[in-house]
This record gives structure tokens, sequence and C-alpha cells, in this order.
């Protein structure tokens, strides 16, 4: 499954969701995450993210393992997202930003 990483915290741009054939991402406060269980592995999503946030799972950096749980724990309680929307406010300034884990409101 492709996952969603740090840099999607306080951007949420939304470009992912639109062009996701089987609606597989779930939205919270400030974060998006992928169902692994649902991701077909089409790859469409990830060069629409302008944060460059999405990379399939046997990609994800070292530093960043914890989101391939985080993803999958998140889907089962947020709700589904299937049309793109505004992004964050500050999302400009927080893009690039390291560690914004620490902001992820669940
Ligand atoms: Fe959706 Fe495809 Fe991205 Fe998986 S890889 S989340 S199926 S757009
Ligand atoms: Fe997040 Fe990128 Fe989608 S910032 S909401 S993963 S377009």
């Amino acid at each position: 499954a492709f996952v969603v990483l740090d840099n999607c915290i306080k951007c949420k741009y939304t470009d992912c969701v639109e062009v996701c054939p089987v609606d597989c991402f779930y939205e919270g406060p400030n974060f998006l995450v992928i169902h692994p269980d649902e991701c077909i592995d089409c790859a469409l999503c990830e060069p629409e993210c302008p944060a460059e946030a999405i990379l399939s799972e046997d990609e994800v950096p070292a530093d960043q393992q914890e989101f391939i749980a985080l993803n999958a724990e998140l889907a089962e309680i947020w709700p589904n997202i299937t049309e793109q929307k505004d992004p964050m406010p500050d999302a400009k300034e927080w893009d690039g930003v390291p560690n914004k884990r620490q902001y992820l409101e669940k």
C-alpha cells in the first residue's frame, strides 16, 4: 500500500483524494491517511501531492516507519474523504518543516 507521511501534517493539500480510484483516503484534523487494505497500489496519488508526502510502503524512510502503522490505525477511526478541499490555512509555511509528527492531531 501507499502511505501518507510526516510532511502532510498541517498542510493537508488533499490533491491526493481527487485521483484515488478506490477512495481510500481518511481525514483527521490536520492529516490524511490511506487505508492499507483498500489501496490498490495504483501510484496515482504520489505525484499529485504538492508536499511530496506520499510514498509506497517499501520506500518509506527509516525515520518514518511509524507512519505505516499510523495510516492503518487512523484509517479505521477517521471519516472517508473523496473530494478535494482547501488546504490548511498555513500550509505553505508548514510545507517542508521537518519532524511534524509532534503536531499530529487525532
Ligand atoms: Fe489510492 Fe492509488 Fe494512492 Fe492507493 S496508490 S491511495 S489506490 S491513488
Ligand atoms: Fe496530504 Fe499531500 Fe494529500 S499534503 S492531503 S498527502 S495531497
